[in-house]
């Protein structure tokens, strides 16, 4: 791996390499985002709310639409159909092939409607309906099946700091609106503080309608399971991402980008170490970018290293990852390169650690993978990774929209 460009920065000096917009971002100002917050879609009626759509396998042709209603219903369905210039044609409809009660609610279902043989770098308009009532017409863009340059967001840890997740759904809704370019987002886990609290996922639920776009764009997200995500809610939210009790999967994002997901709340060794190696081994002759996500770091900002470090490393280097996508920290983070355990222009770069809102903490700054080129800070942020023929271009955009890391890597 060739380091094309790095801006290593220190704790408490990075407030703005280059800022994104001139303009103040209305997100930063509380009134705004309180108006916003209650126009979020009334909750425990007939009609649809808190929709997402989910992508787990195949996001060039598959896609779920989720949303929750607060009586069990009966008549749900999407309607969908390519965008056009002409406005809106709805040609397809399709009912939720799952439906259910979410556990320990209060009567609110869940409704998961997958969407198949889509067409690749296509856009869909869609509209929920349930008992009649009608979801606002939203669209999202199926994932390439050719080589064309794409981007998606990455974040973690949105447990705590409700209004700071709220400033960081706008400033994605924001990010994802003027950016044709920009189609998923990955979340790393650690959405909400308590994984058997409803309240606490219909709170974080509302609120991920903020990062919708105000055009209706919709960034649907790629789910990864986090320490405070246990129980049963998190399948019933995310149509179980990568079968039940495993939660693991990888996304052929495009022909040449791979994301494998891991689970670090069941064992990293076993059954699932075996599956990422076989899967690595696999994906890595296909793909130009390959990387890997997961909650707890195996090189950690904070804490200390989870069991990733024993299971995981060794086939990430084996297998030479692109990059690698922690959370849990809750900072900013990006180690230097990493082989045998020391810093190796050949070795793994690994980011995180989370920052959708929950508040941050000091990185220790005194740590060997830490040191430059590689940074630590701490600040509400989300990365942004731009994956295109010759470069990956990965960034850290700030809740002002300044830039706080940034780092280009050239195909292996
Ligand atoms: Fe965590």
């Amino acid at each position: 791996m060739k380091l094309k460009a790095l801006f290593p920065l220190t704790l408490l000096f990075f407030s703005s390499l280059s800022s994104v917009s001139g303009e103040q971002a209305p997100w930063l100002d509380k009134d705004y985002l309180d108006e916003r917050t209650r126009q979020l879609a009334p909750t425990r009626t007939a009609a649809p709310s808190q929709w997402r759509v989910i992508w787990t396998k195949e996001p060039s042709t598959r896609a779920t639409v989720s949303w929750t209603t607060g009586k069990k219903g009966s008549g749900h369905r999407v309607r969908y159909g390519v965008r056009s210039s002409s406005g809106p044609k709805l040609t397809e409809s399709i009912v939720p092939q799952r439906s259910g009660a979410y556990s320990s609610a209060n009567g609110e279902y869940f409704h998961h409607a997958r969407l198949s043989e889509l067409s690749p770098s296509t856009t869909y308009d869609f509209q929920i309906e349930s008992e009649g009532n009608r979801s606002p017409l939203m669209h999202f863009t199926t994932a390439p099946a050719d080589d064309r340059s794409f981007r998606l967001l990455f974040g973690g840890d949105s447990r705590t700091g409700i209004n700071a997740r709220g400033q960081v759904n706008l400033l994605m809704a924001d990010l994802s609106e003027k950016d044709d370019e920009l189609i998923g987002f990955a979340h790393g886990g650690d959405y909400i503080v308590s994984g058997r609290n409803w309240s606490q996922w219909s709170t974080w639920l509302s609120q991920h309608e903020l990062t919708v776009a105000k055009s209706g764009k919709v960034l649907p997200i790629i789910p990864t399971r986090g320490n405070h995500d246990g129980g049963p809610l998190y399948d019933e939210i995310f149509d179980t991402p990568g079968g039940k009790e495993k939660n693991y999967f990888f996304t052929r994002i495009s022909p040449e980008v791979a994301l494998v997901t891991l689970n670090t709340e069941i064992s990293a060794g076993g059954e699932q170490r075996s599956w990422l190696a076989q899967t690595l081994a696999d994906l890595r002759p296909e793909v130009r970018w390959l990387l890997a996500e997961y909650h707890r770091p195996a090189w950690p900002a904070v804490k200390s290293p989870g069991a990733a470090k024993k299971f995981w490393v060794p086939l990430f280097e084996k297998y030479n990852m692109d990059l690698v996508v922690e959370s849990d920290g809750h900072v900013i983070k990006r180690t230097v390169p990493i082989r045998n355990e020391k810093k190796d222009p050949t070795g793994i770069v690994y980011v995180g650690e989370g920052g959708l809102g929950v508040p941050q903490r000091s990185p220790k700054t005194d740590r060997w993978y830490l040191q430059k080129p590689g940074m630590a800070g701490a600040d509400h942020h989300v990365m942004r990774i731009t994956f295109a023929k010759k470069s990956m271009d990965y960034e850290v955009v700030l809740l002002d929209q300044s830039k706080a890391d940034s780092m280009t890597f050239l195909p292996r």
